[in-house]
């Protein structure tokens, strides 16, 4: 169980009525975040504490309640975004952060940071911050947002089947990721391939 603040829930329940898609992607996140960690630990590819675990699938469920300051319309629009919505979107990693900061203990405050401010960067720079030396937790939560991204039904497209989804990741067509974490993110995700 995570333990989250009351104003944490409030976010998350507010975030649930106001933009239910983001929301449930949010839980599908951190699920296959927590399938992702176990294996990952299993192989002794990490090694990351049980509190670390707990932090990482924090962040994860948080990344985007960022979004809660964007407005419906933008993420729910079914055609290209104007420059001006596409910077109102990149603005919700920071908006998740300063939405969470004061919720966070000292123990998991840099892990769930830097998944809210940089889970749409890529280790080679790709992304909104072109920042590269991502933490490998940061690594595997944006490689679980964007299968979600994907997998899943959006408002305004209809999801990739499994074996699309692998593949848009493989050709880093959803931008760069190691070879380990696309590994290990088909390994947590097989059974929805079957
Ligand atoms: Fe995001
Ligand atoms: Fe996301």
């Amino acid at each position: 169980m995570i333990y989250m603040s009351e104003k944490l829930k409030a976010l998350m329940d507010e975030l649930k009525v106001n933009s239910s898609e983001t929301y449930y992607h949010s839980m599908n996140v951190k699920n296959t975040a927590v399938k992702m960690l176990r294996l990952m630990n299993e192989d002794g590819v990490t090694h990351y504490t049980k509190q670390e675990v707990d932090a990482i699938c924090k962040g994860a469920l948080l990344h985007d309640v960022g979004k809660l300051w964007v407005k419906n319309v933008i993420l729910t629009k079914d055609s290209s975004l104007t420059p001006e919505e596409m910077d109102d979107i990149r603005k919700h990693p920071a908006a998740s952060f300063e939405a969470v900061k004061d919720e966070l203990s000292m123990d998991e405050y840099e892990i769930v940071k830097n998944i809210c401010l940089y889970h749409h960067e890529r280790i080679d720079g790709g992304g909104y911050a072109h920042k590269k030396d991502l933490p490998m937790h940061v690594q595997i939560v944006s490689a679980c947002d964007v299968f979600s991204a994907l997998h899943y039904d959006r408002v305004y497209r209809k999801a990739m089947d499994y074996d699309e989804t692998i593949r848009t990741l493989e050709e880093g067509k959803s931008g760069c990721f190691a070879p380990e974490i696309i590994k290990y993110l088909k390994k947590a995700t097989a059974e929805a391939g079957k």
